[in-house]
């Protein structure tokens, strides 16, 4: 096989497994509960389904493969900047049937043009980027969708087995002193990467001390039982005004007595497991009480990527292998995070664990370009994102795919957000 034959099979094995995602996430439920919105803030998982295949359509099908458009006039439909999500049952959307039907058509086209075009030649298509931005796309949608079922009500329709538990339990204060120095953040030569993680650039850090540990449930509930929500101190004016005007007094799906719900099921909180569904306030607020802070972007993938005994900056933080089940809790192979120590194989060479996988982690900085940023392909994928109040996430929860997930892969949200599956770890200063 030569290498184009190669990676043309990774890429139609990539695609199938996205999609295979997607009508899983989309099956579970009927279609009144396909087309039903679940919460204001998430879009009817019908506009997702034919969304994705609409943006497939635009990129591979139209451009890359210069065919005929399949759905020429639904394009302004499934734009996610012509329509807020809120407004989106409101549409004339295609109906569950239709919208199976469109993203098989094109999904198919799509195929066709994976075997007839070269993959080279073009910046968008070199080492098949243009096919990857459109499975990391895919996956990324997923991860919204698994977010709607867990705002569904109803009867459960998801299950997953438990994720694997630690041998040796970990201790949830003990910290990592991550030594003064410049090391490499971003990437120039990861071929899938996109605009935001690029390019690669030198940043030097003072020394700080960073969580072993995201933070866990016991941790966090101390906060809750010793008032941490009834002092304003504790919490950024911003943060503040938020805490009373939405009425927080615990993390998103807790019940106050040790259970929370999730996908639709009542269960036990286990005391190490990451806390979940905190918004970016009242993880700066937890950081705060604790005497601590949130790590900057560029100490969270130090403490991920650099390597002390070479100088480099690896992919992953157990190395430059791709993710597998005995690394990460990626992938929705599991419904929860993984209590803490559970991924011993994963741990980074200064002994940071669960960087990736388990829940995305709050940085404290704002999302933005890189040094060098340069817009590819579309201004819309994340420059319009920059410097808006968006803060950057990293690593990854169990609900993303490991193809949408690398060292330096960057998501971003408003710090009221907390619907995402998302917990966080602190860091402080190093005299
Ligand atoms: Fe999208």
């Amino acid at each position: 096989m030569t290498e184009t034959d190669t990676l043309r099979e990774r890429v139609a094995v990539e695609l199938t497994r996205a999609r295979e995602r997607t009508l899983t996430l989309a099956d579970a439920v009927d279609d009144h509960d396909l087309v039903r919105q679940h919460s204001p803030l998430m879009s009817p998982l019908v506009w997702d389904v034919a969304h994705v295949g609409n943006q497939e359509e635009l990129w591979l099908v139209r451009d890359v493969g210069r065919r005929e458009p399949v759905r020429a006039d639904i394009d302004t439909m499934y734009d996610a900047f012509q329509h807020p999500r809120a407004d989106r049952p409101a549409l004339p959307l295609l109906d569950p049937t239709e919208a199976r039907a469109y993203i098989r058509t094109v999904r198919d086209k799509a195929l066709d043009v994976l075997g007839a075009e070269p993959l080279a030649g073009r910046r968008l298509t070199t080492d098949g980027f243009v096919f990857g931005l459109i499975v990391q796309h895919e996956q990324q949608h997923d991860e919204t969708m698994l977010a709607t079922h867990q705002l569904r009500t109803g009867p459960a329709v998801l299950d997953a087995p438990p994720p694997p538990a630690p041998d040796v339990p970990v201790d949830d204060r003990a910290e990592v002193v991550v030594p003064a120095g410049a090391f490499t953040m971003g990437t120039s030569v990861e071929p899938w990467a996109l605009d935001n993680e690029r390019p690669g650039h030198t940043v030097d850090l003072p020394a700080y001390a960073i969580d072993a540990v995201p933070v866990t449930n016991r941790r966090y509930a101390e906060f809750v039982a010793d008032g941490g929500y009834d002092e304003p101190r504790w919490w950024t004016a911003d943060g503040w005004a938020h805490r009373r005007e939405a009425g927080l007094t615990m993390p998103m799906h807790w019940h106050g007595d040790g259970t929370a719900t999730r996908f639709g099921r009542r269960t036990d909180l286990p005391p190490d497991e990451p806390v979940l569904h905190v918004c970016w306030y009242e993880a700066a607020a937890f950081a705060a009480w604790a005497g601590r802070r949130l790590p900057t972007e560029a100490e969270w993938e130090k403490a991920a990527r650099w390597d002390p005994a070479t100088g480099r900056s690896r992919r992953y933080p157990w190395g430059d292998d791709d993710p597998t089940a005995r690394h990460a809790n990626l992938g929705q192979r599991h419904l929860r995070p993984a209590r803490v120590g559970a991924y011993p194989l994963g741990v980074s060479p200064l002994g940071v664990h669960q960087l990736v996988g388990d829940v995305w982690e709050w940085t404290a900085t704002e999302f933005t370009g890189y040094p060098g940023f340069t817009v590819f392909p579309y201004r819309e994928y994340s420059e319009v994102f920059f410097d808006r109040g968006y803060r950057v996430l990293r690593g990854g929860s169990f609900g993303t795919d490991p193809v949408a997930c690398r060292g330096t892969f960057r998501n971003w949200d408003w710090p009221v957000r907390r619907q995402i599956f998302a917990g966080f770890r602190t860091a402080r200063d190093v005299a």
